[in-house]
């Protein structure tokens, strides 16, 4: 049976600028090339689950837009269900600028029609929620929002992940009821002071970029490595990470072996530009773990 999972975030069209050297303030730099790429946390978790073999269900809001039908599009083009994406007048699609430089990325974000996505919208997608394997959020929407649909999953008994990403501090409330938090280092110690991380240590997953993740295991700290590949574009290789480890799960992978797949997953993505370019099928995914395994890493 396929996973069945929902994704409740954001969707982004990204403004990406290719450039050799990032300007200075007051400086303007010739760039080398501009290319428009669908986004958004959200949208790039579920395009992620969905290259991998899920049905995914998209929740979240669009502007009334150019954007908003290109992002609703794209989606659909990858088999995604966007019943759940709800259009927006007045407010326009959320947007991401972009600058690439040495594979590296700077990003501003506006969240735009993501922020109109409202608690109640959940409710009519309730029978969705319910029947998902896993949901999985991000916090490119209002918190109240991640709390609701937080609520509603548990409700259902269904397998909660979070990617805490971009990084607030939570309420200790909502954490309880996540099964799995998923920040990277720097977001990890936003929400995490270290003086109670070990409280939540048994949830949490937190990415290392190209060494990998770190999590627990029979009670102690170990670290899941990555896998070195040529990096073109790290932008949303978290994404592609949480969307497998949610494919993963879902198929019934222990955490330590679902992160690897997840890893996996996640190099393959940095090869290419944009954030959905280079996200993996699963056939590609098995491919670098069985070369992996071949090299004895
Ligand atoms: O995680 C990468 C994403 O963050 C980009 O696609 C951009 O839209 C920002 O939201
Ligand atoms: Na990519």
């Amino acid at each position: 049976k396929k996973p069945v999972i929902t994704v409740i975030g954001s969707l982004n069209m990204d403004l990406v600028t290719v450039t050799k050297r990032v300007p200075e303030q007051g400086e303007t730099v010739l760039g080398e090339k501009f290319h428009l790429i669908p986004g958004g946390k959200g949208a790039n978790q579920a395009v992620a689950a969905a290259r991998l073999g899920a049905e995914v269900h998209m929740i979240g809001a669009v502007g009334s837009d150019t954007f908003g039908e290109l992002l609703k599009r794209q989606l659909d083009n990858e088999g995604i269900f966007i019943d759940g994406v709800k259009p927006v007048t007045d407010v326009e699609t959320g947007t991401a600028m972009i600058t690439v430089s040495d594979g590296d990325n700077r990003i501003i974000v506006v969240p735009g029609a993501n922020y109109a996505l409202q608690p109640e919208d959940l409710e009519q997608h309730e029978a969705v929620i319910a029947k998902s394997d896993i949901c999985l959020l991000q916090l490119e929407i209002p918190l109240a929002v991640v709390e609701r649909a937080v609520a509603l999953a548990k409700k259902h008994g269904v397998f909660v992940i979070l990617n805490p990403a971009p990084a607030q501090p939570l309420p200790p409330a909502l954490l309880e009821q996540i099964d799995l938090v998923t920040p990277n280092e720097h977001e990890c110690g936003i929400i995490f002071p270290e003086q109670d991380r070990e409280k939540w240590a048994a949830k949490l997953v937190v990415t290392e970029g190209a060494r990998g993740v770190s999590i627990i295991k029979n009670g102690k700290h170990i670290i899941v490595p990555g896998f070195r590949v040529p990096v073109v574009d790290t932008t949303g290789a978290g994404d592609t990470f949480n969307g497998a480890l949610a494919v993963a799960l879902s198929k019934g992978m222990e955490l330590e072996e679902a992160c690897r797949f997840g890893n996996a997953a996640a190099a393959l993505s940095v090869t290419k530009l944009g954030a959905q370019g280079g996200m993996p099928t699963e056939k590609e995914v098995i491919q670098l773990l069985e070369a992996a395994k071949g090299e004895g890493s």
